[in-house]
């Protein structure tokens, strides 16, 4: 784990971001259940898709799949007051309360907004320089790609298996791969 990444995750209290009775389990290292049939994800994993985004302060994220507010917290911390968040979450109870979670770390530049269910991502506010997906697709989403700034990062688990997709100056992209991950799906 990167040093930005563990000081994020000891600033951000993932207890904060799981059901009250589940508070007590938020130190183990296991995904923990949100509603909805969703998960706020296991910490190793989240630690290596950070790790995977390799994020800076200043730079626009963009958050699919926000769920508990944890991971749009987490990369709110680690753009810091000049960067930029967006989290984007489908289901509408868990994006509100994901919003209402995040709001014991005021962070005016990092929110959580209910998806719109007739588009993937953000595109309003694309270009970014970082998308982390955390939902598992059936293919590599072009519409996610189309969002990534030249030179930008998206990190998203495909069929099993987590991609890491830097975007080229002409449109294209190099993808490489980084382990085997379940997810829930991305609908
Ligand atoms: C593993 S869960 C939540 C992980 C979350 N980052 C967290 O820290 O709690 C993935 C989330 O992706 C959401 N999701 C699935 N498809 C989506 C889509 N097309 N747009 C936005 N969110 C989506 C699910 O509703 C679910 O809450």
């Amino acid at each position: 784990m990167t040093d930005a990444v563990a000081q994020a995750m000891v600033a951000i209290a993932r207890a904060d971001f799981v059901p009250p009775e589940l508070r007590d389990q938020a130190k183990n290292d296991l995904p923990l259940p949100i509603g909805g049939g969703q998960t706020n994800s296991q910490p190793r994993t989240v630690a290596n898709m950070l790790g995977l985004l390799d994020v800076r302060p200043g730079q626009r994220v963009l958050d699919v799949g926000a769920g508990s507010g944890w991971t749009t917290a987490l990369l709110g911390h680690l753009v810091g007051p000049e960067g930029t968040v967006i989290g984007v979450e489908l289901l509408p109870g868990l994006a509100e309360w994901g919003a209402g979670n995040m709001a014991r770390y005021p962070m005016p530049w990092a929110r959580v907004l209910p998806a719109e269910a007739d588009q993937l991502g953000w595109p309003e506010e694309a270009p970014y320089d970082r998308i982390l997906v955390s939902a598992q697709a059936d293919e590599l989403p072009e519409a996610l790609v189309r969002q990534l700034r030249p030179g930008g990062v998206l990190v998203i688990p495909v069929r099993g298996t987590m991609l890491r997709v830097r975007g080229g100056d002409a449109g294209d992209h190099e993808v490489t791969l980084h382990g085997s991950y379940r997810f829930v799906p991305l609908r």
